[in-house]
C-alpha cells in the first residue's frame, strides 16, 4: 500500500515537472516583449513610420536609429562607407563597363539606406533612357514598401522608374521590413522572396521562429537580379543557392547584367548574397545559429532585456555577438581575424587571374585570326570566375560566415580564369597571352 501512494506521488511530481518544463519552454520562445508589456497605442497593418512602432517599443526604435550615425571601421567591414574602388582598384577594371566601376562603397547602418541609395553615382536618372534605373532598387531600402507593395503590387511597383518612384518611398528600412504589426511576429515582407520560396516548394509560415532570425534578413541581404522589361525583382534560387547552380541558372535564363568592353563578354554581378552563403553548410548554420544571434544580441537596459536593433559589425561588441555562446572571445575575435585575411588575399589572387583573363581575351578579339569557338569558350569561363569571385566579394563579412565555402569559390574562380586565359592564349595561338601579373604591369 504504501510503495502505491510512493509510486503515485513520484508519478504526480513527474507530470508537474513535466509541465512546469513545457510551460517555461513556451514562455522562452515567445518574444520579449510580449511576455512583458502591453501595447500603448495601435499600429496600422505596414505602417511605414517606425517613430510609432516606436511608442510601443521605445528601446528596439531607439537602437535602430543608432544605426543612422554609427562610423567606426574595422579590418575589413564597419559603418564608415568607405570606397572599394580606393581600396583595391582592381575592381574598377573588373567592374568596366558598368555603373559598380564609378561609385562602390562599402555597407553601412540600415538607417541611411533610403539616402545612400538615393546619392550613389550609380544611379541613371533619364526616365526616357531604356538603361534608367528602375524603382525596383527601392526594393531593400525602404519600410515604405511593404505597403507599397500591397497598393500596387510588385511589378507595378518594379515597372516604375527610380524617379516616378522616388516621392512615395520615403522611409528608410524600419519595423515594416521584418514585422507584422498586429503581433510583432518575424515575416517576410518581399513578395520576391515569398515567390522565390514557393518556387522551391517551401512555405515560409511554418518556419520557426530559430529560422525566422535568419529569414528576415533574406528579404535583402541575397542575390537578386530584375527580370524581363517590367525589371521583375527576381531570387535565382530555382536550381539552389549554390553559386554554381545559380550560374546554371543564370546560363539557362539568358541573362547578364552587361556587356565587359572590348572583351565582349555577358557578365553577371553579384549583389549580397549574405543569406545564401551563410545557409551553404557553414559551422554556424548547421549548428542552429541566426544572423540576429550574432548581430542583434540580447542586451540589458536596468529590467528590461531585448535585441539591440543597432546592427552592425559584430567585431565592434564582441562580448555581446559572441559572448553568449563562445567563453573565450578574445580567441575568437582572433580568428576571424586570421579567417578573413585568408580570404581577403585569395580573393585578391582570383583576381589579378581574372584581369589577366580579360587582358588575353581582349588581345585575341582584336586578333583577327582568332578561333570563334575557342574565344567564345573563354568567355564563357571568364563569366562564370567573375560572378564566383564576386559572390565572395560582395558578401559582406570577407567570408567569415562561411570560410571553408569561401576559399573553395575562390579557388575555383582562379582556376576558371586561368583557363580562360590559356584559350584565349590558344585561339591565336600566342603564347604571349599567357603572361601573368598584368595588372601590375598596366598600373
Ligand atoms: C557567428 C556570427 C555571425 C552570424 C551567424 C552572421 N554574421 Fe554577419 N558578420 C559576422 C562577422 C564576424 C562579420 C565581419 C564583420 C567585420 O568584418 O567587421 C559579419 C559581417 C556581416 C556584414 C557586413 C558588416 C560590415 O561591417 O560591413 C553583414 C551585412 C552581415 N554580416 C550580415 C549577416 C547576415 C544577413 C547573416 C545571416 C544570413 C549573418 N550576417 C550571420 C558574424 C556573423
Ligand atoms: C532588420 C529586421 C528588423 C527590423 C528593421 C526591426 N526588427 Fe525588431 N526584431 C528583429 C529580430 C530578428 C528580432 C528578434 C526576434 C525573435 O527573437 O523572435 C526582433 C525583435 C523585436 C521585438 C521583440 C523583443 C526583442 O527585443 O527581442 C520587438 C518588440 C521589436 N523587435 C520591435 C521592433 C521595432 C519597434 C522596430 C522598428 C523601430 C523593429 N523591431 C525593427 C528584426 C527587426
Ligand atoms: C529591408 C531590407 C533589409 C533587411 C530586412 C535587412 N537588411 Fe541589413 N542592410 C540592408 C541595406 C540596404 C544595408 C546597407 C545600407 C547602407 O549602406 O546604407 C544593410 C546593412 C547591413 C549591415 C551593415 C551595417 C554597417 O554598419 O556596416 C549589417 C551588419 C546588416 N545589414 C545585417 C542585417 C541582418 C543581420 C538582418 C536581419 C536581422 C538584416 N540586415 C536585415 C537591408 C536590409
Ligand atoms: C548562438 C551561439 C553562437 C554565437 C552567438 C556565436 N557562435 Fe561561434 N560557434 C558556435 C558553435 C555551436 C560552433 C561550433 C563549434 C563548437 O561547438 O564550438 C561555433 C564555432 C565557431 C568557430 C570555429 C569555426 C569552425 O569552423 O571550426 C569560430 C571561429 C567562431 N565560432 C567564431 C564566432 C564569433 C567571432 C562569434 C561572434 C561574432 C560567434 N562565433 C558567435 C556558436 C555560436
Amino acid at each position: 500500500m504504501k510503495n502505491y501512494i510512493t509510486l503515485i506521488l513520484a508519478g504526480l511530481v513527474v507530470v508537474l515537472a513535466a509541465v512546469l518544463i513545457g510551460v517555461m519552454v513556451y514562455i522562452q520562445n515567445q518574444p520579449a516583449e510580449v511576455r512583458a508589456v502591453q501595447p500603448l497605442v495601435e499600429i496600422a497593418a505596414m505602417e511605414p513610420d517606425s517613430a510609432q512602432w516606436g511608442i510601443n517599443h521605445p528601446n528596439q526604435y531607439d537602437t535602430l536609429m543608432k544605426t543612422a550615425t554609427n562610423n567606426v571601421d574595422t579590418t575589413y567591414g564597419g559603418s564608415s562607407a568607405f570606397s572599394w574602388l580606393e581600396r583595391d582598384p582592381r575592381q574598377v577594371i573588373l567592374f568596366a563597363g558598368m555603373p559598380f566601376s564609378k561609385d562602390y562603397n562599402d555597407d553601412r547602418g540600415h538607417a541611411n539606406a533610403l539616402d545612400d541609395v538615393n546619392e550613389t553615382k550609380r544611379l541613371n536618372l533619364n526616365v526616357d533612357d531604356p538603361k534608367r534605373t528602375p524603382g525596383t532598387c527601392y526594393s531593400c531600402k525602404s519600410s515604405s514598401n511593404p505597403g507599397l507593395w500591397k497598393e500596387l503590387g510588385m511589378e507595378a511597383y518594379d515597372a516604375m522608374s527610380f524617379v516616378e518612384l522616388g516621392p512615395r518611398v520615403t522611409e528608410p528600412i524600419g519595423c515594416a521590413n521584418c514585422h507584422e504589426a498586429e503581433t510583432m511576429r518575424l515575416i517576410v515582407t518581399n513578395p520576391a522572396l515569398e515567390e522565390a520560396f514557393e518556387r522551391q516548394g517551401k512555405d515560409w509560415t511554418t518556419f520557426t521562429r530559430q529560422e525566422m532570425r535568419t529569414v528576415v534578413c533574406a528579404n535583402c541581404h541575397v542575390e537578386y537580379y530584375f527580370k524581363g522589361d517590367g525589371k521583375y525583382l527576381t531570387f535565382p534560387w530555382d536550381m539552389g543557392m549554390k553559386v554554381e547552380q545559380m550560374i546554371v541558372y543564370y546560363e539557362e535564363a539568358g541573362f547578364s547584367d552587361w556587356v565587359y568592353p572590348e572583351t565582349d563578354t555577358p557578365m553577371l554581378k553579384a549583389q549580397h548574397p549574405e543569406f545564401e552563403f551563410f545557409t551553404a553548410g557553414s559551422t554556424h548554420y548547421e549548428a542552429g545559429v541566426s544572423c540576429a544571434d550574432c548581430h542583434m544580441p540580447y542586451v540589458r537596459e536596468g529590467a528590461s532585456k531585448y535585441s539591440t536593433h543597432d546592427v552592425h559589425s559584430p567585431l565592434l561588441n564582441p562580448e555581446e555577438a559572441c559572448g553568449q555562446c563562445h567563453t573565450n572571445t578574445e580567441y575568437v575575435v582572433e580568428r576571424v581575424a586570421i579567417i578573413q585575411q585568408q580570404v581577403a588575399d585569395t580573393k585578391i589572387s582570383a583576381e589579378d587571374a581574372i584581369i589577366d583573363a580579360m587582358n588575353a581575351i581582349k588581345a585575341a578579339a582584336a586578333a583577327a585570326n582568332a578561333d570563334p569557338a575557342l574565344l567564345d569558350e573563354a568567355r564563357k569561363l571568364h563569366r562564370e570566375a567573375q560572378f564566383m569571385w564576386d559572390f565572395i566579394s560582395a558578401e559582406n563579412s570577407t567570408g567569415f560566415h562561411n570560410p571553408e565555402y569561401a576559399l573553395e569559390v575562390l579557388a575555383k574562380s582562379t582556376n576558371l580564369a586561368r583557363q580562360a586565359q590559356m584559350l584565349a592564349a590558344q585561339s591565336v595561338n600566342d603564347s604571349s597571352l599567357l603572361a601573368t601579373g598584368t595588372f601590375y604591369e598596366n598600373k
